[in-house]
Order: C-alpha cells, then sequence, then structure tokens
C-alpha cells in the first residue's frame, strides 16, 4: 500500500499548526518531521520541544526523520515529544544496532536512512531490526533540491533483497518527489512517498497526495 508523508520543511513555519490540520484533512497517512543539527547536515531546524506543541494538531503517525550526528543521544526525547516512527541514518555516530532495538523497545517504530553516496549493502545487515529503510533521493540537509535519477537501483536492490528475505518492510523515498518522479520511484519498489515543495507549494495539496498515492507507475502517467 502506498502512503503520502508530506515534509513539514516545505511548510509556512509561521502557521505549523495549521499547516499540518490542512494536510490531515488533505488526507495525508503521516506527517514527515526533518530534524537537523547542523552538524550531520549543514542546516538546523527543530528539536522535541516544537513537536511535543504540534503533537496536539493532529492524530496523524508522526514520521521522524533524524538527521543528527547523535541519534543515540537523543531519541528518547524524541519519543516523549510523540514521534511514532523514528529514522536513524547509518552514517550517524552511533551504535546502530543498539540504537535501533531501543527505539524498538519504546514502542516506536524504527527505520534505518542512507544518504546518496552510501550503497544498498551497508543497510543489509539491518534489515531484521527495522520496519522502513528511508532512501535519499537528494543529498539530506534542504528542501526543493532535484531528484537523484541514480538512486532508483538502489531502490530495486533493497526491494529485491526484502523480497527475497520474505521481509514486510517500508521502502520510503525522500527528495525530489513529484508528479514527474513519484512513478518511477514506485516502480523501482519504494512504498512510502515524502513531498515536501511538491504538496506545500500546490495550490491543492489534497490533488498532489491522491496523485502520489493513486498513480501506480510510471507507465500509468505517461
Ligand atoms: C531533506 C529532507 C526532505 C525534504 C524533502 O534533507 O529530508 O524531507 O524536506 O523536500 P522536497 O520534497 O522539497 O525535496
Ligand atoms: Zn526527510
Amino acid at each position: 500500500m502506498i502512503k503520502v508523508s508530506p515534509s513539514i520543511l516545505a511548510c509556512d513555519f509561521s502557521q505549523l499548526g495549521e499547516e499540518i490540520k490542512k494536510i490531515d484533512s488533505c488526507g495525508a497517512d503521516m506527517v514527515h518531521i526533518d530534524v537537523m543539527d547542523g552538524h550531520f547536515v549543514p542546516n538546523i531546524t527543530i528539536g522535541p520541544p516544537v513537536i511535543k506543541k504540534i503533537r496536539k494538531c493532529t492524530n496523524l503517525f508522526f514520521d521522524v526523520h533524524l538527521m543528527i550526528s547523535r541519534p543515540d543521544f537523543y531519541y528518547e526525547r524524541f519519543i516523549e515529544a510523540g514521534a511514532d516512527g523514528l529514522t536513524i541514518h547509518i552514517e550517524s555516530d552511533c551504535n546502530i544496532k543498539d540504537t535501533l532495538n531501543s527505539i524498538k523497545e519504546k514502542g516506536v517504530s524504527p527505520a534505518l536512512s542512507l544518504k546518496p553516496a552510501t550503497p544498498a549493502s551497508a543497510v543489509l545487515p539491518y534489515l531484521d531490526m527495522v520496519d522502513m529503510i528511508l532512501v535519499m533521493t537528494v543529498e539530506p540537509g534542504f528542501g526543493g533540491q532535484t531528484f537523484m535519477h541514480d538512486m532508483l537501483p538502489k531502490i530495486s536492490q533493497l526491494r529485491q533483497e526484502i523480497n527475497k528475505r520474505n521481509l514486510n518492510i517500508n521502502i520510503e523515498v525522500d527528495g525530489g518527489i513529484n508528479r514527474k518522479t513519484v512513478g518511477l520511484v514506485k516502480d523501482a519498489g519504494a512504498n512510502v512517498i515524502v513531498a515536501g515543495s511538491a504538496v506545500f507549494n500546490s495550490n491543492n495539496p489534497k490533488e498532489e497526495i491522491d496523485f502520489f498515492r493513486k498513480n501506480t507507475n510510471f507507465n500509468d502517467q505517461y
């Protein structure tokens, strides 16, 4: 099943609560929350206090993407703030296995992400420990970048391996997803679609969300 997780990085932060309620009423499946520490990536966004406040605005699944160097130091605070899923980066500076297991023990859905330069093989040893793999289709740090087509084989490779092992793992894609690229990632095997600018810069966010969810593959679109 395809799920759509709009990234609030592209929303009007002066109206954060209203923006979240808007995507909720437009049928979003999750809220993608990008956390950046100015160290793992060259940008800084929001942390647990803001997440705790916006938790009151919706019951949607909070899909929290931690682009931080030490997720092992901070994951508990994000769980207390209301995260439903926590994605850590394989390139972060912590014991990946221990951190994923600790997240799971707290009843939160663990996920692992990889940057464009990291090969699929790096995350294979952790497939048994996660509910989702997040494939970055841009360099993490900023919204509004161009989709990297050379990430498509990585998505296919991961989907093949997940199927081969008979695992029930979502593949989420993040970065540069729009009407032109969404079919490509679905064809490759992604089923959770993050979209920031495509949803929040649209005059009709519901139409965008519906498009991302319904159009099954690239050939259906063109
Ligand atoms: C980038 C973030 C993305 C970003 C996607 O580091 O992880 O979630 O908001 O934005 P768009 O959809 O505009 O590429
Ligand atoms: Zn993200």
